[in-house]
């Protein structure tokens, strides 16, 4: 056997020892995140958490320590795209013994110890209501963490945010309106909100490092309930100092006449609402357990409408629900025509296992759920242009969020009523609040021009 002699003097030998340890205690970390905004969220509080620990954000997945897979499970497509990147990772884990790969979210959540079975080389499995146990899980050398945690809303976690400008804030966790296509009150447990000062606290938190926006995050934030209720946590936010307040998602069941009353009064509560509609037939509501009516639902558009001048308002609809005939397809078709969103998510009905949906006899075939999908996709196209050429001329307060992907000549942002616009980069940084005269409509941006910078006319 050839002896290979160390390049390394006994100097250098021990430096090099005390850079090895050095890097260990600095340990990188790579987070793939699926899903929903909750989700986005929770991988800033998963980074937060682990920075306490001395873990830095991996550029690559091949440089770092410790990969965690922040998971979800609403459709089966999500979670195939999980398990196939899973799969593709699994080389690293032979090259590198030492990597640990966690599995994180919602498909964790449901999967359990399954995943161990699926993915034998991964390492950790954690739910999404115990992020906070994360470093003490890494501690053990393969380990499963998965529990209902009813504490969580008492917990405060150290999120370290994408943005310098905008945040996302969870207000409350969990959902109890099982809805029968849903698998999130399943894997996200029962809802528990947030105390409202500690809420608070977060947001002045924010408001004195500059930050501009929060997004306030539940499954449904309409049914809030801590020392106060939704509106109520609105008014006290309002008071914050924070510029913009969104929040997401709402259900149009508890969108109380107080809620609408907050969106009209509150000066930073911006004009746009997410409130999903799911389909425009009564009998498919019923049967997914919505507990609204079409004519419900369309009431509470007009309530919005008629109080809140310029208000957005999005939605998310699925099509090929179990037992979904024809003229049920045709009837969220004409709720489409007749409400025109700002925009709209419309999603192929995917059947999960666990859910009373799932188990019903009479699925559709993919062919169908296609053609429905396909089918309405141009109509909203359609709408979305029409409601946005109605903008055109307008001058809108517009939040740049950084360079635009498509044109790296021009600078991105929003409304307040949540319409993306870009506008010719001036040098304006992220977070500046511009007035800006929109010029073109398209079906998902604006164009514009800064209003200040126009000349006047002569
Ligand atoms: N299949 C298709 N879409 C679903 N959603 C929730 N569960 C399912 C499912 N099983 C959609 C709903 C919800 C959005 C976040 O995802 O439209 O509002
Ligand atoms: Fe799922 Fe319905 Fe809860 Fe939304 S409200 S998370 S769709 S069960």
């Amino acid at each position: 056997m050839l002896e290979v002699r160390s390049p390394f003097s006994s100097d250098a030998i021990e430096e090099k020892a005390v850079f090895v340890l050095h890097f260990k205690m600095e340990k990188l970390v790579f987070i793939y995140t699926y899903g929903c905004q909750m989700n986005v969220h929770d991988s800033e509080k998963i980074r937060g958490v682990l920075s306490e620990k001395g873990y830095k954000t991996a550029e690559t997945p091949e440089e770092a320590d410790l990969i965690v897979f922040n998971t979800c499970a609403i459709r089966a497509k999500a979670e195939q795209k999980f398990y196939s990147q899973l799969g593709r990772i699994k080389f690293l884990k032979q090259a590198n013994k030492d990597l640990k790969i966690a599995v994180a979210g919602c498909a964790a959540q449901d999967a359990k110890q399954k995943i161990f079975r699926r993915a034998p080389y991964v390492d950790y499995v954690i739910g999404p209501r115990n992020i906070q146990s994360l470093p003490e899980l890494l501690l053990d050398s393969r380990g499963l963490f998965v529990t209902e945690n009813p504490e969580i809303a008492e917990q405060e976690f150290p999120a370290q945010r994408d943005s310098a400008t905008k945040a996302w804030i969870t207000i409350m966790y969990g959902c109890n309106n099982f809805c029968t296509y849903c698998i999130v009150p399943y894997t996200r447990g029962r809802e528990v909100s947030r105390p409202s000062n500690s809420i608070l606290a977060e947001i002045g938190q924010l408001v004195n490092k500059g930050y501009r926006e929060v997004t306030l995050l539940g499954q449904n934030v309409n049914s809030y309930r801590s020392d106060t209720d939704f509106p109520g946590l609105l008014r006290l936010i309002d008071r914050s100092g924070i510029h913009r307040v969104r929040f997401v998602t709402s259900h149009p069941r508890d969108l109380s006449a107080d809620l609408i009353k907050a969106l009209s009064d509150l000066p930073s509560l911006c004009e746009h609402i997410h409130l999903p509609l799911q389909s425009g037939s009564d009998k498919i509501l019923s049967a997914m357990n919505r507990r609204y009516t079409y004519a419900d639902y369309l009431a509470r558009v007009t309530g919005l409408r008629n109080s809140v001048p310029g208000i957005s308002i999005t939605t998310d609809v699925i099509v090929g629900f179990p037992g979904e005939t024809e003229e049920d397809y045709e009837l969220t078709v004409r709720a489409l025509q007749e409400i025109e969103f700002d925009g709209l998510f419309a999603f192929k009905y995917s059947r999960r296992n666990g859910t009373r949906a799932g188990e019903l006899d009479d699925q559709l075939s993919e062919e169908q759920k296609n053609d429905r999908l396909n089918r309405l996709l141009p109509l909203q196209e359609e709408i979305t242009l029409r409601k946005n050429r109605l903008l055109e001329g307008l001058v809108l307060e517009v939040m740049v969020e950084g360079p635009s992907d498509s044109d790296p000549s021009r600078l991105t942002g929003r409304t307040r009523s949540n319409k993306i616009v870009t506008i010719p980069d001036s040098g304006e940084e992220e977070g500046a609040l511009v007035r800006v005269e929109i010029r073109l409509a398209r079906p998902h941006s604006l164009e514009g021009v800064r209003a200040d910078l126009v000349p006047a006319p002569v």
